[in-house]
């Protein structure tokens, strides 16, 4: 399965080509909205997000509800308008955003072209590739969650699986109800607090999440090549997401100041695992635990007082200018990061099982 996507965050939408889908899988339109309108949500988004309502357009790929294996053309269409800022917004780069790069990289005019596809607005198309991918991964009983860990200052420990396994279905449906995507209410209602806080002084936040996917089969990806490595795939896919600078798999940093004993995970007669240190992989291969990928944002570049640069024409030192932005989307990160898991599980579940078919893959796993 592959995936491009094109459209400007003001122009008139995105749209993304996912192809590679095996047919026969369920796949409704409002399903896509579903996981955009999921992306939208979470506690410290800009005023934006009230005013987009993902309706897709689903062109091609599907027939009576099923994918038939062509590609699928899914369009997006942007309700935000063109954009409002005066002309300085265009010449000054945000410390943190893409600006001052695109502007050294592709010597545009003003930094707007580089602002429109830069902007994260893009990860809506991808949420919409790995909707896609998520309902495959559904049909033979992959789960993927997310939930957020950390907000700024306010950081919960990690469950690490000791013994019992955490109920993941559950913490996941109680991130779901949560205006930050938290699990622990006491947590959630610190980081909330953290957030009106930054919003009140100006400030933006950034934070953490782990995402969690269940049911997997052993012996996704491999190990015989650097580029088949799941766990490579699944950093590179989820660091590829703006503003994540930090990835983990499993105990992640924390194995490196513990010894060996008390790191790897014991194998048990009927190959039981008591931990799941690993978070799922082993030698970039599943081993059939629950896979557990976390990640690190960093806060929101755009600060509503803007930060100090240059302007580009002038040459003088000035501020970054204002604009309209979150002042925290670690929430909408996470589920981003979600479907970037979800394409990669996908895809390596088709290499091993075969493309063509939903009932082959189904076969080939006995599910
Ligand atoms: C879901 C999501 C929403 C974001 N919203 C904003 C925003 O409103 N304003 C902003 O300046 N950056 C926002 N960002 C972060 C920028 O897109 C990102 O920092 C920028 O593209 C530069 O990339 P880098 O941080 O990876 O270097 C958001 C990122 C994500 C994942």
């Amino acid at each position: 399965m592959r995936y491009l996507t094109a459209g400007d965050s003001h122009g008139p939408g995105l749209v993304v080509i996912v192809d590679g889908v095996p047919a026969g899988v369920p796949l409704e339109p409002a399903f896509i909205e579903r996981e955009l309108a999921r992306r939208r949500a979470g506690y410290g988004r800009s005023e934006r997000m009230a005013v987009e309502r993902e309706e897709v357009q689903v062109w091609g790929g599907l027939d009576r509800g099923l994918t038939t294996g062509a590609p699928l053309g899914i369009l997006i269409p942007n309700r935000a308008g063109p954009r409002v800022a005066g002309p300085e917004a265009y010449r000054i780069p945000r410390p943190g955003h893409a600006d001052l790069a695109g502007f050294q990289k592709y010597s545009p005019a003003d930094l707007r072209p580089v602002q429109e596809r830069a902007s994260a607005r893009e990860t809506a198309a991808r949420c919409a590739a790995g909707a896609v991918a998520r309902r495959l991964l559904e049909e033979v009983g992959v789960r993927v969650f997310s939930m957020v860990t950390g907000i700024g200052a306010v950081a919960v420990e990690v469950p690490r699986p000791e013994g019992t396994d955490p109920d993941w279905e559950d913490l996941a449906s109680r991130a779901e109800a949560s205006p930050v995507r938290c699990p622990w209410p006491e947590a959630a209602s610190l980081m909330q607090e953290q957030i009106a806080l930054a919003r009140a002084e100006g400030d933006t936040l950034g934070g953490t999440f782990l995402v969690v996917a269940a049911g997997l089969p052993p012996g996704l990806g491999s190990y015989t090549q650097a580029d088949r490595r799941l766990d490579g795939r699944l950093a590179g896919a989820v660091m590829s997401i703006p503003a994540i600078k930090g990835v983990e798999v499993g105990l992640g940093f924390a194995a490196a100041s513990l010894p060996g004993s008390r790191v790897h995970d014991p194998i048990l007669p009927g190959l039981a695992r008591p931990t799941n240190h690993a978070g799922g992989l082993e030698g970039g291969v599943t081993n059939g635990q629950p896979l557990l990928v976390r990640a690190a944002m960093k806060p929101i570049p755009t600060l509503p007082g803007g930060l100090p640069s240059v302007d580009l024409v002038s040459g003088e030192a000035t501020r970054a200018p204002a604009q309209r932005a979150d002042v925290c989307a670690v929430p909408a990160a996470a589920v981003v990061a979600e479907a970037a898991v979800a394409w990669e599980l996908a895809r390596a579940l088709l290499e091993r099982y075969g493309g063509d078919r939903l009932q082959d893959i189904r076969a080939g796993m006995g599910r």
